[in-house]
């Protein structure tokens, strides 16, 4: 981006330069995080300027993102369920299509009883966080075995103010013995080691912990559901979410493991992404 001759530098000049580099959405947000701005701010006031010192500022966010450097790394922020999160490159970057899990989780906790919840793999605690805001009477653990993810996962309920989650590190229900819950969560790693995407975009700066898993994927989500029931109450529900292709092993998996009601949704892309199971112990 070269504005040396021009004297009047606005919005609109500098998105149309950025954009020559990188996506104009992305373009959009890094100056919105700038000049402290809205989307709305951006469409209305398409001639305002900018000073030299923003100018200076913009064009370095945009070169990281040139880079491949994600937008939510760069920004050290991240949206997700309509709430801003704290996220660095030690935990993954929320994706939208993790708001299905949230919702399908949000449908079996009741608002007025109270209810033991367990997220597996917090990651930046999105899923822990945001259910425990909608649900103020459940008592949420959030898990990981990163510490790093989890200091992150603290700040952020801190910085929301969410006192109704507890952040333990455990690999998977290593440090939970003996401890029971009505509804188990996870968005845990799932791609296959050898898939190429992992070498595209995004995934290729998110952390290999986070993202990756043996069989084909299915290591990570074979062992939670290999040990939940011993974790959950009666009639409790377990709840997974997975890769477009993973849907009928995992229900699979569940049935094997003794669950019932056992089924799946799409998300917003109509790719099958939660599956899920109700835990109903033999008599
Ligand atoms: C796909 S990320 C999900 C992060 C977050 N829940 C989200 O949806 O954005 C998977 C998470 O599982 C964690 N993880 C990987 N292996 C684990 C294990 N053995 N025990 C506990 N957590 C694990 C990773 O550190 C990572 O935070």
């Amino acid at each position: 981006m070269n504005f040396e001759k021009q004297q009047y530098i606005t919005i609109e000049d500098v998105l149309s330069q950025a954009h020559i580099l990188i996506s104009y959405n992305d373009a959009r947000i890094l100056l919105q995080h700038v000049l402290k701005i809205n989307h709305a701010y951006i469409i209305t006031h398409p001639e305002q300027s900018l000073t030299p010192i923003q100018i200076h500022t913009f064009q370095l966010l945009v070169k990281q993102r040139a880079s491949g450097e994600p937008v939510s790394y760069i920004l050290g922020e991240c949206e997700f369920y309509s709430i801003k999160f704290k996220v660095t490159p030690s935990v993954l970057i929320p994706r939208q299509e993790t708001e299905l899990l949230v919702d399908l989780a949000l449908e079996k906790v009741s608002s007025s009883m109270p209810c033991k919840i367990l997220d597996l793999g917090t990651g930046s605690g999105v899923i822990a966080i945001t259910i425990a805001k909608h649900r103020t009477l459940s008592n949420v653990t959030a898990a990981d075995n990163s510490a790093d993810a989890i200091a992150i996962a603290k700040t952020n309920a801190e910085r929301l103010s969410v006192n109704n989650v507890n952040f333990i590190k455990s690999d998977w229900f290593q440090a939970l013995t003996k401890r029971k819950f009505d509804l188990i969560i996870s968005n845990p790693p799932y791609i296959a080691l050898n898939d190429p995407h992992l070498n595209q975009q995004d995934l290729r700066f998110e952390p290999k912990l986070a993202l990756v898993a043996e069989q084909d994927g299915m290591f990570c989500i074979q062992t939670i559901i290999s040990s939940a029931a011993s974790y959950l109450n009666a009639g409790g529900w377990l709840l997974l979410e997975h890769g477009y292709n993973q849907a009928k092993i995992t229900k699979q998996l569940l049935k094997e493991a003794g669950f019932i009601s056992v089924f799946s949704r799409s998300d917003l892309a109509g790719i099958p992404r939660v599956s899920g199971g109700r835990y109903d112990p033999p008599l």
